[in-house]
């Protein structure tokens, strides 16, 4: 992986960000200030590095690019900050660090915590379907790709995704009689010869929670693109299989990094007493797991027969990433 590369692309978004959120202007000054924190403060911009290369693999109109990706790219980092911030709030994981500096709810109150991303969760939607002020009545095929691109968005973050995943993770339980249907990926997978219920279970809330986001930039990017049906199914496969390998890696590093590194706490899973795949299967065998979804998701990127070589490379080193 060109580091050059990537962190030109991370300046990039940066800079749609700082002009694509809101100013902090009276008589909304703090909340804006709290937005901006909350997206501004780093972070790895992965969604939307995802966005824009699936984007670029069926689609290089500069003109329609230049349209329609800063929207997106701010939609997609404001609906993850947002999902950060209400992550870290003391109700949720209770969080105090995150990218390095103090969570939103420290830094500007829990108030101003919850308020922000919600703030941020609307903004998303503001943000994209304002696009429709700058479209013509002509353009038919573009304003279907923004509407289409706005309700996997939509549908992947919300009650039933990304918030669904985190409504299970804060107040689920496994039992044994649970029995959770899919992963039947699992099957092929010998290293572990327990009873794979349970895994599959926590499974289940990785795929929401993470997942679901994961999946949203990677659809979103080829729906503005103009991919057909199919290859935005191959893109949802693997933004399924990645999110899945990159919760079990942040799951791994909240056990073996150290705070200055992550610029998050860690052991926090240990102490909200979280079932992670790391801490009940143990560091080898979800070493072993982040790699074979890792595969799975470059199989399904490899099936659309499009220049892949940079979200592959990508999605390799998030096997060996060190925050
Ligand atoms: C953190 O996501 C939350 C998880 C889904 C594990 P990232 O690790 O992508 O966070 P940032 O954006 O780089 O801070
Ligand atoms: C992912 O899980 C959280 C979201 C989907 C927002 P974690 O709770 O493990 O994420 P971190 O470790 O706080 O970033
Ligand atoms: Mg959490
Ligand atoms: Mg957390
Ligand atoms: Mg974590």
């Amino acid at each position: 992986m060109d580091k050059n590369i990537l962190k030109s692309k991370i300046e990039y978004i940066n800079d749609i960000l700082d002009k694509n959120l809101p100013g902090a202007s009276e008589p909304y000054g703090k909340e804006c200030e709290a937005m901006r924190y909350s997206v501004l403060n780093g972070g790895k911009r992965l969604r939307a590095i995802m966005l824009m290369e699936s984007f670029g693999m069926f689609c290089n109109d500069k003109d329609i690019s230049d349209r329609l990706l800063p929207a997106f790219i701010t939609a997609i980092e404001s609906v993850h900050g947002a999902s950060l911030v209400h992550d870290d709030l003391p109700a949720m994981d209770n969080d105090v660090l995150r990218r390095g500096k103090p969570t939103t709810h420290v830094a500007y109150g829990h108030a101003m915590g919850v308020l922000a991303g919600d703030a941020l969760f609307n903004y998303s939607y503001e943000i994209t379907s304002l696009l429709s002020d700058s479209i013509d009545t002509s353009e038919a095929e573009i304003t279907l790709r923004i509407l289409r691109a706005i309700r996997v968005l939509s549908v992947n973050a919300g009650y039933s995704g990304m918030m669904g995943g985190q409504v299970l993770d804060t107040t689920e339980k496994y039992d044994k009689n649970i029995k959770t249907d899919g992963f039947d990926e699992l099957e092929s997978i010998s290293f572990i010869n327990e009873d794979k219920d349970k895994l599959k279970f926590i499974l289940r809330i990785y795929e929401l929670k993470t997942s679901r986001l994961i999946q949203a930039a990677l659809m979103c990017g080829a729906i503005l693109g103009g991919a057909d049906k199919d290859d935005v199914k191959l893109l949802e496969e693997a933004g399924y299989a990645l999110g899945i390998a990159f919760q079990i890696e942040d799951d791994i590093l909240d056990m073996t990094s150290d705070a200055a590194t992550l610029g998050k706490s860690v052991n926090i899973d240990e102490k909200n007493d979280k079932d992670t795949v790391a801490r009940l299967y143990g560091l080898d065998n979800a070493g072993k797991l982040v790699e074979f979804y890792t595969n799975m998701a470059i199989e399904s990127l490899k099936k659309t027969g499009k220049d892949t070589a940079f979200l592959c490379e990508l999605f390799e080193s998030l096997i060996y990433r060190k925050l």
